[in-house]
């Protein structure tokens, strides 16, 4: 199956042999919790000579389709990397049209959400986003939180050292208002002052456009996590890639360090 998946990601018939995969692949184990480092939005559009822009535009629309089948899947998270504490270096156009993006994903597709159980979630520091993106996810987060499917995380000014560091001074200060003993603080003390700490760590990350590295994502919560790249850029990214990527996760043999 998992060669006949590789042959036909670039035919029409892509959508019937995801669909026909997908039967399979619900029989193994299905990673709980995924993330996804969605990149190669700017060299897709620049492959098209449109403006990187139109590049996340694409991209906003594979999150939909990704997000419906994850959730078909009966994958309980997914974590999308939508844009990280170093994004802010980006030229202000290109910052502005991100920001605007949750905003738009909402407005279109928040009805289905809520229709299809998703719960929204946003992990990063919410103080930088500008108001009306803000306002957009906050909204989506409520109209959500009483569903009980896929939890649809957006990682939003996000960065892994940072959140670490906020981990470390509140331990800090919780030991030090003595609501935390220092002979107490073990992994999960720590996985629990993060903020994914109502989710377990995910099972399988993926990244597309060929970089092989984490970018400051989900740095501790990676520890065991299995990696999973490809060549195909974010907006080019089908439902067959998502399934080859799992059905790939299938096939590798999880020690967790023993044998
Ligand atoms: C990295 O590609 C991608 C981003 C920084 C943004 C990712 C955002 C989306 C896919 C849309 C998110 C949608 C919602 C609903 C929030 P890049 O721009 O670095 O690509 P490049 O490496 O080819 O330049």
């Amino acid at each position: 199956m998992l060669n006949f998946l590789k042959r036909t990601r670039d035919s029409k018939k892509s959508s019937d042999t995801a669909i026909s995969a997908k039967d399979d692949i619900m029989k193994g184990t299905i990673p709980s919790h995924i993330a996804i480092i969605m990149d190669g939005n700017g060299r897709w559009a620049n492959k098209r000579s449109l403006p990187r822009m139109a590049g996340h535009h694409e991209g906003m629309k594979v999150v939909r389709k990704i997000t419906k089948l994850a959730n078909e899947l009966g994958v309980q998270a997914l974590t999308l990397y939508a844009f990280s504490t170093e994004n802010w270096k980006r030229p202000k156009i290109e910052v502005d049209f991100l920001m605007k993006l949750p905003e738009e994903f909402l407005a279109t597709y928040l009805p289905e959400l809520v229709e299809k159980n998703v719960q929204v979630r946003v992990m990063g520091d919410k103080d930088r986003l500008p108001r009306h993106t803000l306002s957009a996810v906050n909204k989506a987060i409520k109209e959500t939180e009483k569903n009980t499917g896929l939890i649809l995380n957006f990682a939003l000014n996000y960065g892994s050292r940072t959140e670490i560091i906020q981990a470390i001074k509140k331990i800090a200060d919780d030991a030090k208002e003595h609501k935390l003993n220092i002979d107490q603080i073990d992994e999960s003390v720590l996985s629990d002052y993060l903020m994914t700490n109502a989710l377990q760590d995910p099972d399988l990350l993926i990244r597309t456009s060929g970089e092989i590295r984490l970018s400051n994502f989900m740095l501790w919560q990676l520890a065991y996590t299995e990696l999973w790249f490809t060549d195909v850029l974010w907006p080019d990214f089908k439902e067959v890639d998502f399934l080859q990527a799992i059905a790939d996760y299938q096939q590798r043999g999880r020690r967790f360090g023993g044998i």
